[in-house]
């Protein structure tokens, strides 16, 4: 069985000592290659795991990144292959220009400047931006500077792409553009998002938070949109926004088989 990508076991994290966790004891995994969606309402904790993934806050609990179990001496290998977006890209993007900042991903690896460029030149032709390759950062639209982030974290061709709200922003063609365009990527994905449209045409399972806990977790989208529903207040019409989403969007393909028993607990870890 190959090693997960990702995998929280009884992970906890409290911003704040001695005030209620906005995570409380999680545990999942994300195959390598697997494309899971983290669904939830605002503030039930999606970000807190993204951060948490790449060691930005402190946590209780275990949490593996392709076979390294994060602490201080793990987070420069573990940050090397992971690309993480978070949900406002102007904080990711530093250089002067497009190509610059995509290509920086690369030269922090040690790649020579020239291969960074061109390799940084190719991703921006696959994502659609190749004519703004020279273009500074500042007059980009709110989703191409999303683009560019997503550049910027695909570079690499890291094993682990964690997204906070990809979509966020984005116009309906824009949504599908980028559902296609992660669909193509071979990455093991974890994405935070609230777009259902967007978690069912990329992803095969379905993580469900809800003050900090993980209240699902599956493939069959159906469960998920019902309990959406009876979030949303709408237990006297069962089924009716639900069905008239699933019914737009594809079917999921074929669960890909499930990672196998976590290692041992652990104790706290605090990068
Ligand atoms: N920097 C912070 N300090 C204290 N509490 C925070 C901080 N960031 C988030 N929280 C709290 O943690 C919980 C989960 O937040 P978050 O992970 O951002 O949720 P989501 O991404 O699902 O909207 C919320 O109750 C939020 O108020
Ligand atoms: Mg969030």
């Amino acid at each position: 069985m190959n090693e997960a990508a990702l995998r929280f076991r009884d992970v906890t994290v409290r911003y704040t000592p001695g005030q209620a966790p906005s995570l409380i004891d999680a545990s999942f995994a994300v195959a390598a290659g697997e494309r899971v969606a983290l669904l939830g309402l605002n503030g039930s904790g999606k970000t807190t795991v993204l951060l948490t993934a790449v060691g930005l806050l402190a946590h209780r609990g275990e949490i593996v990144v392709g076979g390294l179990r994060l602490a201080r001496r793990t987070l420069a290998p573990i940050r090397e292959r992971v690309g993480f977006v978070g949900n406002v890209p102007e904080d990711q993007l530093l250089l002067p220009t497009v190509v610059e900042d995509v290509a920086l991903a690369l030269l922090r690896r040690g790649v020579a400047p020239a291969a960074a460029l061109e390799r940084a030149t190719a991703t921006l032709t696959t994502l659609g931006l190749a004519a703004h390759a020279e273009t500074p950062v500042h007059r980009l639209s709110h989703g191409q500077k999303q683009r560019v982030a997503l550049a910027g974290a695909l570079v690499s061709e890291p094993p682990l792409l964690l997204l906070d709200e990809p979509s966020a922003g984005l116009d309906p063609p824009g949504q599908r553009a980028l559902a296609r365009l992660l669909a193509a990527v071979d990455a093991a994905m974890l994405v935070a998002t609230h777009d259902l449209e967007l978690a069912a045409r990329l992803c095969t399972r379905f993580l469900v938070l809800d003050h900090g806990r993980l209240v699902f977790d599956g493939a069959d989208l159906d469960m998920v949109l019902r309990r959406w529903a009876l979030d949303e207040g709408e237990v006297g019409r069962p089924g009716r926004a639900p069905q008239g989403l699933a019914a737009r969007i594809p079917a999921p393909r074929a669960p890909i088989e499930a990672v196998g028993p976590a290692g041992h607990l652990s104790e706290d870890a605090a990068p």
